[in-house]
Parts: structure tokens; sequence; C-alpha cells
């Protein structure tokens, strides 16, 4: 297990970061690790992300920033060279997974059929993003492959939310669950950031609830 993945065990749930600017990035970073939640995604979906993604990275707080939406090796060494400790991507790029690798930088790419779970393992990785979870066949899903393929540890993204939470981090090979739920646009343009925290903080109880169901 890397830092990250061991990191991810205790704080099971990495909110999305969707910013037009770095001080913004900052504010909902900031809420998000006051709610308890540490390990965070920024999202290559805006033009500025780059530079939200630089400015978290640089800030001397107990956060793990990575990056995602990560779509080809060009940006995944863009994402690293501004400090990413992490990349996810939607889907199965293999140049991007060996830019990563080749930097020692832990890729969990979208998965969602056995077969492309194959490939993933066949690249050497044990851990991937299941996306989108909800269609692509939600905790139903998760069960089967996580049958199938012991080892591998998966990130459902896509559809989960505080209320199904608890049902996918009850999966055992669930790491992890991804999400935009805890970082609302309405929310943050309003520059309602305790909000933010008030969704980190109920993600971490019902995820240390869940973790403790499990021991
Ligand atoms: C992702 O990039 O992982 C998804 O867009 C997140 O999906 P969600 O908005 O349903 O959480």
């Amino acid at each position: 297990m890397n830092d990250i993945t061991s990191r991810l065990a205790c704080a099971p749930v990495v909110p999305l970061i969707q910013a037009d600017d770095p001080s913004v990035a900052i504010a909902t970073a900031r809420a998000l690790a006051k709610g308890g939640l540490t390990v965070l995604e920024v999202v290559l979906r805006t033009p500025a992300a780059l530079e939200c993604l630089q400015a978290l990275c640089a800030l001397d707080d107990d956060i793990v920033v990575g990056a995602g939406t990560v779509l080809n090796a060009k940006k995944t060494h863009d994402c690293i060279e501004r400090g990413a400790a992490f990349i996810v991507s939607p889907g199965l790029d293999e140049g991007s997974v060996h830019a990563a690798q080749s930097q020692d930088v832990p890729i969990y790419p979208g998965v969602m059929t056995p077969s492309e779970v194959m490939r993933a393992i066949s690249l050497g990785l044990d851990v991937v993003k299941f996306f989108p979870a909800s269609i692509a066949g939600g905790v139903p899903a998760l069960k089967a492959l996580g049958s199938v393929f012991g080892e591998l540890k998966f990130m459902p993204t896509g559809g989960v939310s505080a209320a199904n939470l608890h049902e996918f981090l009850a999966v055992p090979s669930v790491l992890a669950c991804g999400g935009s739920w805890l970082t609302p646009k309405a929310a943050i343009a309003d520059g309602d950031y305790e909000q933010v925290t008030t969704l980190a903080s109920e993600a971490i109880k019902i995820a240390t609830q869940t973790r403790g169901e499990q021991k």
C-alpha cells in the first residue's frame, strides 16, 4: 500500500474540486479539510484547473491533492509537474498509465467492465476507479467484480452521494468513493463554505460508521 492508498483507507471519500479560480479552490479545500476530508481531486474541467491544482499542491496544509479527468499522457505529465500526488481518469488510457508509472505517481483509471479490469491488472495496477458507478451497475456490479478480481480495490465515482455512500463503502473491495456532492456549485458560488464542511463531516461520519461495522 502506498501512502495515499493507506490515507484513503482512513478517510475513504475523495471530493472533486472543479474551480475557475485558485482562491476558490483553496477555500474549498480548506473547508473540506476542516470537515475531515484531506484527500482531494482537482478535476481538469475548467481553463484554470492546472493553476488551481498547482495552488493547492503548493499549500503547506495537511492535504493530499490529486488531479482528475486526466485524459492523456501529456496532461498526466502536466499534472505531475504541478505537484499532483495521484492521477484519476474516467477511462483507461495506457499512455497515461505509463506516464504516471514512469514517475512513480499512483494512477486510478476508470473501468466499467471485466475486460477493462483485466487490462488494468496487466498494466500493474491495484486500484482503479469504477465509473460511472451507478450506471455501471452500482453495488451489485462491484460485488461481482470484487469476487472475481480478489486483490483489486475500486474507487466508485459517479452517482455516489451521502444517501448511498454507506452501501458503496460496505463493499469489501471498495477502497474509497469519489464524488462531487461534497462541493455543491451553488454553495461555493455563494461563499457558503460551512455547507462544504458540514457535507465533509457527514461523509466522514458515514465512513467511520461503515468501516467500524466491517471490523
Ligand atoms: C467524476 O468525474 O468522477 C464524476 O463526474 C463524478 O460524478 P458525480 O458528479 O456523480 O459525483
